[in-house]
């Protein structure tokens, strides 16, 4: 399969002339997508696999829990995908100490925390912004509104030329539109979200992620927004209707694969190749986080049964128990505040989940006493810890000229 997707626009930086990529509309065509064979399989796989994580998310009772962990799961990994090092319990631990993040990749992750927050609530709401440059600039400027984030523009698309891999635009792996295109392409952007389209929507799911990154509106953060993009469109087109889907962790566990597809999209028309990696992530990660959710349920009845029969339990400690989910870690001034009580009692109600072997002490004392859900975060931190030093460094290189 060989179809163009744009054109180049020749620019001039430093004295050097570099072709520059303009995106043609979306969608696809000459030919126009290829929607049978293995891409019409997976992409039945991919809608009942995401149809079942829905109707999860209906049965269980409390369905904020796993909105709040797999929010924050999702936000860890897709920082993760280039090379940011703060882990779920980094988070974990700031959220619970209620101080200001010091670690400039766990302020990043807590500024995705609040730009998926916001971006959220405009969709669901009836009069908030509809998916637009607006609503994406707007959570660009929360996505970036830590320290390292503040040179970079939040909020605002790019007014330079930018680039991907390389020290210059010269030996980039790709250098996306001149930013004086950008008003016009992502106006097309725009209308390929709203106008009537006879795709299925989760292949413009598919196919919007890809243009987002072709255009790299924002001088950083675009693979964390267009990422965002993708639970937002979700959404929007009533797939999964509570942000649930944790697809970083299939990116990131490809990313190689993930960034050659992106690639091969501009570079060989190959979006049929794209849509299979997507479906196929999409319809593993959604399967993985049913499984997950089922996990943590069980372990929430199994350490509730505990509590009820163990001779110690209080109704302060019951109470303190039923926010766990919520508050995996707590310390006893933390507790305090949740219940609302002394602390002694705080204290008492902590003491009464340790005996009943529910918390557990975080190994590090050093930053004073916090208990953990050990078992529950067990399952929740999965495939979030870091791995071992890269060899390399993240490719993104991209700087203003
Ligand atoms: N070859 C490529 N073509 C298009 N987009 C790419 C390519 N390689 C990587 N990307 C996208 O660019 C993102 C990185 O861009 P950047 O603006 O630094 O985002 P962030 O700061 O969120 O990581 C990657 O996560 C990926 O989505
Ligand atoms: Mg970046």
């Amino acid at each position: 399969m060989s179809r163009v997707t744009g054109e180049y626009d020749t620019i001039t930086t430093t004295g050097e002339a570099v072709r520059a990529f303009v995106p043609y509309p979306l969608p696809p065509r000459d030919p126009p997508l290829a929607l049978d064979g293995r891409v019409a399989a997976l992409l039945v796989e991919a809608n009942a696999r995401l149809r079942e994580l829905e109707l999860a998310g209906d049965l269980v009772p409390s369905i904020e829990w796993f909105v709040y962990a797999f929010v924050r799961k999702e936000a860890i990994l897709s920082a993760q995908i280039e090379g940011t090092q703060a882990t779920l319990m980094d988070l974990l631990n700031i959220e619970a100490s209620s101080e200001a993040p010091v670690d400039a990749d766990v302020e990043e992750v807590c500024g995705y925390l609040s730009a998926v927050g916001y971006a959220w609530d405009q969709v669901a709401r009836d009069d908030g912004l509809p998916i637009s440059t607006r609503l994406l600039s707007e959570t660009h400027r929360r996505l970036l509104s830590g320290a390292r984030g503040a040179f970079k523009q939040p909020g605002e698309v790019r007014r330079s030329q930018n680039w991907i891999g390389g020290t210059r635009p010269g030996n980039a792996a790709f250098v996306p539109p001149p930013p004086h295109r950008l008003p016009e392409l992502l106006s097309e952007f725009e209308r390929a979200i709203h106008d009537e389209s006879d795709l299925p929507p989760l292949v413009r799911v598919a196919l919007l992620h890809v243009q987002f990154e072709t255009l790299h509106p924002y001088l950083d953060g675009n693979g964390r927004l267009g990422r965002l993009l993708i639970t937002l469109l979700l959404r929007h087109w009533g797939l999964l209707t509570r942000p649930l889907l944790y697809l970083s962790l299939y990116l990131k566990r490809h990313r190689g694969e993930y960034y050659r597809r992106l690639s091969a999209v501009r570079e060989q028309g190959d979006w049929e190749g794209w849509l299979c990696f997507f479906l196929e992530g999409v319809a593993l990660i959604a399967a993985e986080t049913v499984d997950t959710a089922r996990a943590l349920h069980a372990v929430v009845e199994t350490s509730r049964q505990r509590l009820l029969h163990h001779e110690d339990a209080t109704v302060l400690s019951l109470r303190l128990f039923e926010l766990l989910p919520k508050n995996p870690l707590l310390s006893v001034s933390r507790a305090m505040t949740l219940l609302g009580c002394s602390r002694p009692a705080a204290a008492k109600a902590l003491d009464v989940l340790e005996a009943a072997e529910i918390m557990l002490p975080r190994d590090d004392h050093r930053r004073g006493r916090v208990l953990m859900f050990e078992e529950y975060l067990s399952y929740l931190r999965q495939d979030t810890e870091l791995e071992p030093a890269p060899q390399t460094q993240p490719q993104m290189t991209q700087a203003p000229m």
